[in-house]
């Protein structure tokens, strides 16, 4: 088991690519802390995870608020008695609108969620635990969308963004202490917060398939598979990078295709 008796924590493990990687962790051997402001979809992972002879625990938390971060992290070490993984991966976004036409909450509540609560979890499990340790490894769900722009996305581009540079700084500002840190990025992902996103998701899911050079959208499991391999041992001398899992997307620099030639020529 590539995970064995390491001690997980995931936010928004209740869904998607976060429920995906909570699952994939527990299978590789380690103990899991599921936190979730859904706690009905937590609950039943961590049910899942256990039927199946994993090691689990459902935990509540917004982490928008800095103190139910610090509670998180508590509850894993109390449980547990160390961390050896945080991954930080729940968001929420503004979307919809153009740049200029955000408001300021929607645009502040999407950096407490999306940005700074990345921060205070890295920020509390480095002081907490990591240090004390001598050893952790932080994962960021960042995305594509952190590395380029998108339309009608700004404010999630601009967390995003900055999930990745501050994946960089942690990297090399823990380095010798034993801490690594990477920031991996998916492309579009078949998760219930993509299809919830696009309200007209029928038609529009079709296009973003076809604008991946793959044709396709990614699975969580393709993302939970990388997520894997940064949380074990196997990533030893990785840290401060940004992976995509985005089937070529963020390869192609955008242009149309020319006199014709599509990407199945
Ligand atoms: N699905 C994609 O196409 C895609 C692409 C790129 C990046 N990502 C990133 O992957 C991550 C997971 O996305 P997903 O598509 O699996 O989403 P999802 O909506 O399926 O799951 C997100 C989970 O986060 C929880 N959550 C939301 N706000 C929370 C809060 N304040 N506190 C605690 N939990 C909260 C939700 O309840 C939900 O269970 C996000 O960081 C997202 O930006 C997704």
């Amino acid at each position: 088991m590539r995970l064995a008796n390491k001690i997980c924590l995931i936010t928004g493990g209740a869904s998607g690519i976060g429920e995906a990687c909570a699952r994939t962790y527990a299978r590789e051997g380690a103990a899991v802390t599921v936190v979730d402001r859904n706690m009905e979809g937590a609950r039943r992972v961590v049910e899942e995870i256990r039927a199946a002879g994993g090691k689990a625990e459902a935990f509540e938390a917004n982490i928008g608020v800095p103190e139910q971060v610090e509670a998180m992290i508590k509850f894993a070490l109390d449980t547990f008695g160390h961390l050896d993984v945080l991954h930080n991966n729940a968001i929420y976004s503004v979307m919809g609108q153009r740049a200029a036409d955000i408001d300021l909450k929607g645009w502040q509540r999407t950096m407490d969620v999306s940005l700074t609560a990345y921060w205070y979890a890295a920020r509390t499990a480095i002081n907490t635990a990591m240090l004390k340790q001598g050893k952790g490894v932080i994962l960021n769900t960042a995305s594509v969308s952190g590395i380029a722009g998108d339309y009608m996305q700004c404010a999630y581009n601009v967390a995003k963004a900055g999930v990745v540079n501050l994946s960089r700084v942690i990297a090399i500002e823990y380095a010798r202490k034993g801490i690594r840190c990477n920031a991996i990025c998916p492309g579009p992902i078949r998760t219930p917060g993509l299809l919830g996103v696009s309200g007209n998701a029928a038609k529009w899911l079709p296009q973003v398939a076809e604008s991946i050079p793959m044709g396709r959208l990614g699975e969580p499991q393709e993302v939970a598979n990388v997520a894997l391999f940064l949380a074990s041992n196997e990533a030893s001398f990785v840290t401060g990078t940004t992976i995509v899992v985005d089937g070529g997307l963020n390869a192609h620099s955008g242009m149309a295709y020319a006199r014709g030639r599509g990407p199945d020529w």
